[in-house]
């Protein structure tokens, strides 16, 4: 569950615009590591499975404007499936992940897909996630595989590893880019981001991310 210094921080209203993202996937892909690494630069070879939904918080500057990421990591396990898609409405991003070593994670991308365009907003973005680079040898979804499956299906793609910390914060740079690449267009002005969200989009060109994992 999220700590105290979370929950306050998830109270903050001292920010421009938030998004609120979701992680989705299998169990055990690592989508909680990827979350961890992410905002404490922390990773451990221990397997906790999640119990349902839990969430952290995560405020980046971008142009000036202080952008408050609600970040959702949701179980995998098949019996949480109604409690974590009352998640998806309202989510404008979200990390689809698989596991490189898991043909089975892979497959299931297309019904994670499934799930995002039945229960998200139509304009929600999505960044698929290869995760477990750093196990190479045990590879088991060749990377064109990947790639292929995002670009049919319209997502954006990364090979990453929670372990080693390669491409985490390229991937939570990029899903925010795309989010604000689409509020610019002014294709999602129907898609409010969020309750507390401040303003209708971000006005200029979204570049230079500061914050992340140190990695
Ligand atoms: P659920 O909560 O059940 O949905 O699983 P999850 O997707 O959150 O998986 P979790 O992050 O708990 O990681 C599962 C296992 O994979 C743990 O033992 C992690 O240490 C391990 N793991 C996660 N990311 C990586 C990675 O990039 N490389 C390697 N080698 N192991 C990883
Ligand atoms: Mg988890």
């Amino acid at each position: 569950m999220a700590s105290a210094r979370e929950e306050r921080d998830a109270a903050d209203q001292n920010f421009d615009y938030m998004f609120k993202l979701l992680i989705i996937g299998n169990s055990s892909v690592g989508k909680t590591s990827f979350l961890f690494r992410y905002t404490d630069d922390s990773f451990t070879s221990a397997f906790v499975s999640t119990v349902g939904i839990d969430f952290k918080v995560k405020t980046i500057y971008r142009n000036d404007k202080r952008i408050k990421l609600q970040i959702w990591d949701t179980a995998g396990q098949e019996r949480y499936r109604t409690i974590t898609t009352a998640y998806y409405r309202g989510a404008m991003g979200f990390l689809l992940v698989y596991d490189i070593t898991s043909q089975d994670s892979f497959v299931a991308v297309q019904d994670w897909g499934t799930q995002i365009k039945t229960y998200s907003w139509d304009n929600a973005q999505v960044v698929l996630v290869g995760n477990k680079l750093d196990l190479e040898e045990d590879r088991q979804v060749p990377t064109e595989d990947g790639q292929r499956l995002a670009t049919e299906l319209g997502f954006e793609f990364f090979e990453a590893s929670a372990k080693e910390c390669i491409n985490v914060k390229q991937v939570f740079d990029k899903l925010v880019d795309v989010i604000c690449d689409k509020m610019n267009d002014g294709v999602s002005s129907d898609a409010s981001p969020s309750p507390n969200h401040k303003e209708a989009g971000l006005k200029d060109t979204p570049r230079g991310i500061q914050g992340g994992c140190t990695c």
